[in-house]
């Protein structure tokens, strides 16, 4: 039953490839939701995909949440390549261990690289946004930021991650009303892929996302089956590692 099944991933990935156009796709096994095992094959998978797409002196741009966290778990020391890991975010109401600047931290740890922090909130308004981008120390960052060649980001379910960041209940009703379905490093999307809204914070821009030699999503679970199709609707381009749950649905709908 194992080699049928691993034949059948293999089909799905070769299916979803040539539908979608992305440059490679790996699916691992099970449901990251009910699957700790899943999650596990997730990080590893996405670890080796990334240990490919670094260069020399890469710049590494890294969001949060638990999958990069995971990914981090699986990264391995390389001798000489020194990568610098940048969040691609500010700070968000949630877990220490799932803040982009605490998995650029591991990341940097794990690879004998190097990292900067972000100290902003994720969510503060225009007004403060185009103060804080007058500091020194956040222009720096937002211009490492730019020269990014790797991208590593999950996706999220849309009212899920507004519930995460502690989101006003106008943002909520904004996003149930003009039905976002996903979420990804700040912007949130209907299941057309069309941006409905974006958390105002100093981040990475969808522009630059689109521009990045390597970009590498990452998400699992049923949960967010909705929420990675959309995201491929969005922004169809670069490596793609998800768990079976979301394969068959990708298969089906896209
Ligand atoms: O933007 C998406 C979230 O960071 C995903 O978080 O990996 O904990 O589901 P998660």
């Amino acid at each position: 039953r194992m080699v049928k099944e691993s034949t059948d991933l293999t089909t799905l990935e070769h299916q979803l490839k040539s539908r979608l156009g992305l440059n490679q796709i790996k699916i691992v096994p099970g449901d990251a939701d009910s699957s700790p095992e899943t999650k596990q094959l997730l990080g590893k998978e996405a670890a080796i995909i990334f240990h490919e797409q670094i260069k020399d002196q890469s710049i590494v741009d890294v969001t949060g949440g638990s999958t990069m966290a995971m990914v981090a778990n699986y990264m391995k020391p390389l001798e000489k390549k020194r990568p610098l890991f940048i969040p691609a975010r500010g700070g968000l109401g949630d877990l220490h261990e799932y803040q982009a600047n605490s998995i650029c931290v591991k990341m940097a740890q794990e690879t004998n690289g190097d990292y900067r922090l972000l100290h902003v909130p994720d969510e503060m308004g225009p007004d403060l946004k185009e103060k804080m981008l007058e500091q020194p120390g956040v222009k720096e960052i937002v211009s490492l930021m730019e020269q990014a060649d790797v991208l590593i980001h999950g996706v999220g379910d849309a009212l899920a991650m507004a519930n995460r960041r502690k989101a006003n209940e106008a943002t909520k009703e904004k996003l149930k009303s003009s039905k976002a379905v996903g979420e990804a490093f700040g912007y949130y999307f209907d299941k057309n892929g069309n941006v409905i809204d974006r958390v105002d914070t100093i981040g990475i821009s969808a522009e630059l996302v689109k521009n990045i030699p390597s970009l590498i999503t990452v998400a699992g679970g049923s949960s967010k089956k909705e929420a990675v199709a959309a995201f491929l609707r969005w922004i169809p381009s670069g490596w793609l590692i998800i768990d079976e749950a979301v394969a068959r649905y990708l298969i089906e709908q896209l």
